[in-house]
């Protein structure tokens, strides 16, 4: 009996010694950074509910128009919490940023 329970022992010790830590990818990544007004509102605003995955991988061709439908999908759909007055603001940094257009 005794020798059971030192083999017991041995086995969760080694289990114990040889488990894993997992380690998950962060979501951090960062909102491209820019001289634009909307950049800073971006950090304020869009990183409350998700990192900047989301506008990297867009497709690369993404008009301002586009960008506009994202805001206001985010503002009117997951009330995220954004004025009217700070859309456009917004949209210029994002399709600056990550539009067709961006340097
Ligand atoms: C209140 C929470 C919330 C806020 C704030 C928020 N989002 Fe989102 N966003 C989401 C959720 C939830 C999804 C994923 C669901 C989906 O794509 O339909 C998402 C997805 C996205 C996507 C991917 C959409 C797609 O079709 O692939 C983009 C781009 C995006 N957000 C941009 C933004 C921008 C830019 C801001 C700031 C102006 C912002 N989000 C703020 C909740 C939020």
């Amino acid at each position: 009996m005794k020798k059971i329970l030192l083999f017991i022992s041995a086995l969760v010790l080694t289990w114990l010694a040889n488990a894993k830590t997992i380690e998950l990818p962060g979501d951090t990544v960062l909102w491209r950074p820019s001289d634009l007004p909307g950049y800073t509102l971006a950090l304020q605003k869009c990183s409350t509910c998700h990192s900047a995955h989301y506008a990297e991988y867009q497709p690369p061709n993404t008009s301002k128009g586009y960008w506009n439908a994202q805001v206001l999908r985010m503002k009117n759909i997951f009330k995220a919490p954004i004025t009217d007055e700070e859309v456009p603001g917004l949209v210029d940094y994002l399709n600056a940023t990550y539009g067709a257009n961006r340097k």
